[in-house]
Order: structure tokens, then C-alpha cells, then sequence
């Protein structure tokens, strides 16, 4: 068996063109020269660089395992140089996920977004790095239970023997901050009734179980879960997701890993963060939010992984095969908001990033009646 690799997925929001729509080729490539460097000094084994609307998205190889300090801290560096150059450029919003201006450790808690893990390399290993903007780390329940629990979504769960005896969900109540961890199929009503309730129950980790092809202590999935209204002691935002999925050779295959994004289910966020709207999975070239500031949207990245070389990426979602996904999300963004300020488009109240109603309620106060 080969070494462990960890792969880091480190994102933030540092600025973007116009307004919050996307992030322009002269950070990235700010963002690449920086990892370039660290390349050299062989701090990383491979890197690449991504925007997903209006946040920058650093892929990271590296043997560092997770939560490294030194690893975490080249992506602050990274963050800050690239949002100076922002600044410079007076672009929108720049710097606007980096919370806190010294680094300490780690970046948890400090704005960026984080999806990483170690495994064992196997002899080939498929990855697929999911990048979403204008919604929150609970759009990924869907999808990610879809391919590791539903059997309408992978046909592996019920004809593949290396996968037919399931997966264990790690599960985040990320209101009072602790976890569970939930077996499936055993326990799939169980988990179904946590984690619909995806502004507080988000899927942060898949295990395989024991006895299967791959190690049981080892995740093959990993979603961010950093809520950055916690963070910053109020709310500042909604916090866009980012996803790793292993696939293949006991796991479920690539298609079964895209089929779960053939369906644009509802998710919140969109326009100040304040909307249910479809999740639209696009190719890099249309990761910018436009309609409304979005609709929500993912790209996916995917990789063969080489001794922690990256090979590819390929632009998973950059197939007709995807059109119709599409088509149907644009059909569901013009019946959904046409609702234009009522629920279910607006989100409930305690769910908004932006609202006027205590003032309006304040304003009101002398003049509400008992009835
Ligand atoms: C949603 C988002 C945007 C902004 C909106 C208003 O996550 O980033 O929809 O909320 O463009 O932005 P401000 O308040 O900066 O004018
Ligand atoms: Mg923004
Ligand atoms: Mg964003």
C-alpha cells in the first residue's frame, strides 16, 4: 500500500467582479504564482486553482495531514496577498471572508472555508472536488446522501458487493456543536429525519464500513461546514460549500457521484442570501452568478490522484448531458421568483442574511391593535 495523501480544499471569498459575481483571472493567477512557490519548496506536492462565483478555491496536495498549521497558513498568506490586490483594484467586497486579521494556527474559525482529508492512496483514485456558490454547507445533504445511501442514485449500493453493505455518515448539529455517527441503510430513516433539516444538520464526513475494500477509519467524502455567522458573533454570511468525493473500485462510480446532480433540488442563499432557489451544476466557464446574483451554483472538478500529483482537472459538468438539469433549474428560478418577496422564495425570517423587520416593527408599534 502507498503512502497517506491529504487533500485540502481551502476557499474564501476575497473579492470579486462585479459585485459578488465572480472572481477575475489576474487574482488567480496571483493566487497560482503563490502556490507555485510553495511548490518549489516543496511545502505542497500539487495544487490548482479554481473560482466558484465569487470565492477563490485553493486544491491542495500535500502529506501534511489535516488541519495542518503550515498548510492552513500558506492559504491565509495566499488569501491575504490576493486580497491586498483586491483592495488595490477596489474590487467588491475585497477581503470580506477574512474575519480576523492575524493567523493562528489554523483557519478554522477565521473565515475560509475547509474540506479536507487523508487517506491512502489507492492504485488509482478517482476524486471529484465540488465547488458551490450563493448558498450554505446543508446544500450538500441531498446530493451527498443520494450517492452514498439512496439505490435510486447508485445502482452499486444494491449490485456491487464491495459496496452493497453501505456507508457511515459523520452528521454535524452545527447550532450546538456536536456529531453523530450514523450507519446506512440500518439507520436511513434516522439519518433522513437529521439531516432534512439542512440549516442545522449538515453531512460532514462519509466512512466506508468495516470489512469492505477500502480502511473503515479513512473518509471517502468530506463536505465544509464553517458558519460564519458563528464565527464573526453575528451573522456575515451565508458560507459557500466546497466538497471532496473519492469514487470508484468499492465507492460509488463517478456517474453515480455526478447522477446525484442531476436533479437542481431547492437550496437557500441566493440573492443576500435571503432565497431558496435551484442548485445549477455549470461548467468553470459559467461558475458566475448573474440572474439575481446566482442561481446557486456547483461546479465539479474531477482528478486522478498520482503519488499527490493532481492529473486533470476535468470539468465534470461541461457535457450536454447536463443541459436538461439546467434547462429544468432555469424553468424552477422563474416559477420560484415570481413569489418575488414571499416565503417559500424569501427564506423564513430567522434564516436572512439581510432584513428591515425589526425596524418595521418598531416603526409599527403604536399603531398594532389587540384583536
Ligand atoms: C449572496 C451575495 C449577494 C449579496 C448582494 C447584496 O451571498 O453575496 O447576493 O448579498 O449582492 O450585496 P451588498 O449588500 O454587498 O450590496
Ligand atoms: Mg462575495
Ligand atoms: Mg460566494
Amino acid at each position: 500500500m502507498s503512502e497517506k495523501i491529504t487533500v485540502s480544499v481551502i476557499k474564501a471569498d476575497i473579492g470579486s467582479v462585479a459585485g459578488h459575481s465572480t472572481v477575475p483571472d489576474e487574482i488567480k493567477s496571483l493566487a497560482e504564482k503563490k502556490l507555485s512557490e510553495a511548490k518549489e519548496k516543496g511545502t505542497i506536492i500539487d495544487f490548482r486553482v479554481f473560482n466558484a462565483g465569487d470565492d477563490l478555491e485553493l486544491v491542495m496536495t500535500h502529506r501534511k495531514g489535516v488541519d495542518s498549521e503550515e498548510i492552513h497558513g500558506l492559504a491565509w498568506e495566499v488569501f491575504k496577498a490576493c486580497a491586498e490586490r483586491a483592495k488595490e483594484l477596489k474590487l467588491y467586497a475585497a477581503g470580506q471572508d477574512l474575519l480576523k486579521e492575524a493567523f493562528s494556527g489554523n483557519v478554522r474559525g477565521l473565515g475560509p472555508g475547509v474540506a479536507e482529508m487523508e487517506f491512502t492512496e489507492r492504485p488509482a483514485e478517482p476524486i471529484i472536488v465540488f465547488m458551490m456558490d450563493k448558498t450554505e454547507p446543508g446544500a450538500f445533504n441531498l446530493p451527498i446522501f443520494r450517492m452514498f445511501a439512496d439505490p435510486f442514485n447508485t445502482a452499486g449500493l444494491v449490485i456491487d458487493p464491495s459496496m452493497h453493505q453501505g456507508f457511515r455518515f459523520e452528521i454535524w448539529d452545527i447550532k450546538e456543536h456536536k456529531r453523530v455517527i450514523m450507519n446506512s441503510p440500518e439507520e436511513m430513516y434516522d439519518i433522513l429525519a437529521l439531516i432534512g433539516s439542512k440549516g442545522r444538520y449538515v453531512i460532514k464526513r462519509v466512512y466506508p464500513k468495516e470489512g469492505g475494500k477500502l480502511p473503515a477509519d479513512e473518509p471517502v467524502a468530506v463536505i465544509s461546514t464553517e458558519k460564519l455567522f458563528e464565527i464573526a458573533g453575528e451573522y456575515v454570511g451565508k458560507d459557500d460549500p466546497v466538497a471532496i468525493v473519492r469514487a470508484q473500485s468499492g465507492l460509488p462510480a463517478v456517474g453515480e457521484v455526478l447522477e446525484a446532480f442531476a436533479f437542481p433540488h431547492l437550496v437557500s442563499g441566493w440573492m443576500r442570501g435571503s432565497h431558496n432557489g435551484p442548485i445549477m451544476p455549470v461548467p468553470f466557464r459559467y461558475s458566475k452568478c448573474t440572474r439575481f446574483d446566482g442561481p446557486p451554483r456547483v461546479i465539479a472538478a474531477g482528478f486522478q490522484l498520482c503519488n499527490g500529483k493532481l492529473i486533470g482537472p476535468v470539468d465534470m459538468f461541461d457535457d450536454p448531458a447536463f443541459d436538461y438539469t439546467r434547462q429544468k433549474a432555469m424553468e424552477i428560478c422563474d416559477y420560484i421568483r415570481r413569489h418575488g418577496p414571499f416565503e417559500p422564495h424569501r427564506l423564513p425570517h430567522e434564516e436572512m442574511e439581510y432584513t428591515t423587520l425589526p425596524k418595521v416593527l418598531e416603526k409599527l408599534e403604536t399603531r398594532f391593535e389587540k384583536i
